[in-house]
């Protein structure tokens, strides 16, 4: 049976390791031909998501190869944590750099070579909706992205192109495994379906909007929380 994404030809940033990984190992076995991008070494290409350069080359290297790109995955993202108070402004400035100001780059890059029918996946957050205490630089960011995610999808909706959101809740990675140590079971308790997020769990939300399934979804949130957000504090 063909795959979901039977030939077609994807970038996806911070493809090292984490959700990036998972959702290149996804999407290779639902038939796609994935060019994975990180600044780590790793079994894939070299990309600095605030490089023009670095752009320029992961899509030389997708379009020499395939001739064409159907998908970006915006996934590359950083957290940094201090008090508002205390941020200094080269930290604020590097995480949006690379959380928001990365998946601009990557969309001018790629869209030239976008068929219609093709799809643009960003990576938020939870943090995107509602912030938590230390995280002005990372929340800021995730916001944003929501927000470049709707304007681009109505720039690039008359291209055929579709722009979405993911906004993953706890998820299983090596960016939050200070936050889980210790911590699992309390974290995994508070949300309604009793278990914090693997990495699987984002590369199938990735992949549906990455195929034609969502070929009339665009400009849209997809929360992939465990059921986190359903709630509101009990009086
Ligand atoms: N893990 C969570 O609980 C969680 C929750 C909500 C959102 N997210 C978001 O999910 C995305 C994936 O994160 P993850 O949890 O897999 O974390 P991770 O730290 O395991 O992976 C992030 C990857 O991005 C890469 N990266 C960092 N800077 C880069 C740059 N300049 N250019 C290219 N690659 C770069 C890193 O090297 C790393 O491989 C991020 O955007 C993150 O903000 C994560």
């Amino acid at each position: 049976m063909a795959g979901r994404l039977e030939g077609k030809v994807v970038i996806i940033t911070g493809a090292a390791r984490g959700q990036g990984l998972a959702e290149v190992q996804r999407f290779r076995a639902e038939g796609a031909h994935v060019v994975a991008g990180d600044v780590l070494d790793h079994d894939g290409m070299y990309l600095d998501v605030t490089s023009e350069e670095s752009w320029a080359a992961i899509v030389s290297a997708a379009v020499d190869a395939h001739g064409r790109i159907d998908v970006l995955v915006n996934n590359a993202g950083v957290r940094a944590l201090a008090p508002v108070q205390d941020m200094p402004r080269a930290e604020f400035q590097r995480v949006l750099d690379i959380n928001l100001i990365g998946p601009l780059l990557g969309i001018q890059a790629v869209v030239p070579h976008m068929p219609r029918g093709s799809s643009i996946v960003n990576v938020s957050s939870l943090n995107g909706l509602a912030s938590t205490a230390n995280s002005a630089a990372y929340s800021t960011s995730k916001f944003g992205l929501r927000g470049l995610t709707k304007s681009a999808a109505l720039d690039l909706g008359p291209l055929g192109i579709r722009v979405n959101a993911i906004l993953p809740g706890v998820i299983r990675t090596p960016m939050i495994e200070n936050v889980l140590e210790g911590r699992e079971e309390q974290l995994a308790s508070g949300l309604p379906l009793g278990r914090i997020g693997e990495p699987a769990d984002i590369a199938s939300a990735a992949l549906f909007l990455a195929s034609d399934d969502s070929v009339w979804v665009s400009g849209q949130d997809f929360v992939i929380d465990g059921g986190q957000t359903a709630s509101t504090p009990r009086l």
